[in-house]
């Protein structure tokens, strides 16, 4: 099939980039304690109260110009970038089954919003907070919609985010306890309801790689497989069990063109789920270390240090590193990768770098089977 006039396709996370929305920092908030999050200010001798409400606007307004940067190098490239509806996240949500005091922002859409091919997937979400963020992007969603008489949109199935929905213990088990319990992969979200977000996903043509994890669970992986499989793509669950926290897989097991995947050297694959990789020539090749500790991370994150490799691919042989990140830029350039460095520290207050920033709509390139 022709797919030059197609508006949304994107088969994987590498092929060239024609189409993106990048996040926005406008009117971000806090993110709220819920049983699914406990967020921690860093750097206290003495926890105290998370803030809640609006950021403070200096926070945002730097956030906000990293990401017109990021809208500005892509434009340069020749990239068609959109950005999120504004909305205020100020607002509280109350619904039948739960209420929380504020929502979160629209600074990275690969969390909600995911391209399948030639369909647009609306992930459950897992938070309270981030139950309507979708919101930011329907205007979009609908203007696809209507000039791609062949994209297809699916809306994955709210859960009740009801207080039983989550294992509220989660957060207080001992190191002994949360030893076992990750063996079990099983996280503050029980496995009753259907629960994930978009970013536990990475897209490798016919092969979509799914990570069990604190905001996607074994039913959401279910209903993930049920979805696509008779679409004609497959579905791996995959594991990264020293990762004592996980949420969303792009900080952990990155790939970057057909064949490579950048892994965390800290967050090895669960023993067993790299043998598809190897059995078809893939090669992993192992991040290193970040330059900013955890303990210099921005005072709100509640990301790791690894948001160092959340890496955007603007073709097989482009790619955009954080600009700080020297030893990873030389890296990909000894790979033959052309490394765009671009400032996004101040992103990184958001939990995530220039993929979670990002939710490509349109890459060049077909369904591949990269695995056969
Ligand atoms: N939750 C991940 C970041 C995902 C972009 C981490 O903290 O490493």
């Amino acid at each position: 099939m022709r797919t030059d006039t197609r508006i949304v396709n994107s088969w994987n996370e590498w092929d060239t980039l024609q189409e993106v929305v990048v996040g926005t920092a406008e009117n971000a908030c806090f993110e709220p304690t819920e049983p699914g999050h406990r967020p921690q200010e860093r750097g206290l001798s003495e926890p105290r109260p998370f803030p809640t409400g609006p950021k403070p606007r200096e926070l945002n307004e730097k956030a906000e110009e990293e990401l017109t940067g990021l809208v500005s190098l892509l434009e340069s490239q020749g990239v068609t970038v959109r950005r999120p509806a504004p909305r205020d996240y100020s607002v509280p949500l109350k619904t039948p089954t739960f209420e929380v005091e504020n929502q979160y922002c629209a600074v990275c859409p690969r969390d909600v919003m995911i391209t399948l091919g030639n369909e647009i997937l609306e992930a459950t979400m897992s938070r309270r907070s981030r139950y309507f963020e979708y919101e930011a992007y329907r205007s979009l969603v609908y203007k696809y919609w209507d000039e791609d008489p062949l994209m297809t949109w699916s809306v994955a199935p709210k859960p009740s985010m009801a207080d039983d929905m989550y294992r509220q213990d989660f957060w207080t088990w001992p190191l002994s306890k949360r030893h076992e319990e990750m063996h079990n992969f099983e996280f503050c979200v029980t496995q009753d309801e259907v629960v994930f977000d978009a970013a536990d996903m990475a897209r490798m043509g016919k092969d979509i790689f799914v990570q069990e994890s604190m905001t996607t669970n074994r039913a959401g992986i279910r209903w993930i497989t049920r979805h696509l499989e008779p679409k004609g793509f497959r579905v791996h669950p995959v594991h990264f069990p020293l990762d004592y926290f996980p949420s969303h897989i792009d900080a952990t097991f990155i790939p970057l063109r057909a064949g490579l995947v950048l892994t965390n050297p800290e967050r090895p694959i669960n023993s067993g789920e790299e043998k598809l990789f190897l059995a078809n020539d893939w090669e992993f090749v192992t991040a290193p270390q970040p330059l900013t500790g955890n303990d210099e991370m921005p005072r709100y994150c509640q990301s790791s240090k690894w948001v160092s490799i959340n890496v955007l691919s603007i073709s097989p042989s482009k790619i955009i590193v954080e600009e700080q990140e020297k030893p990873l830029q030389d890296l990909l350039c000894s790979l033959g990768f052309e490394v765009f460095p671009l400032p996004f520290r101040h992103v990184y207050e958001y939990g995530g770098s220039l993929h979670c920033a990002t939710w490509d709509v349109r890459r060049d390139g077909v369904c591949e089977d990269y695995f056969p």
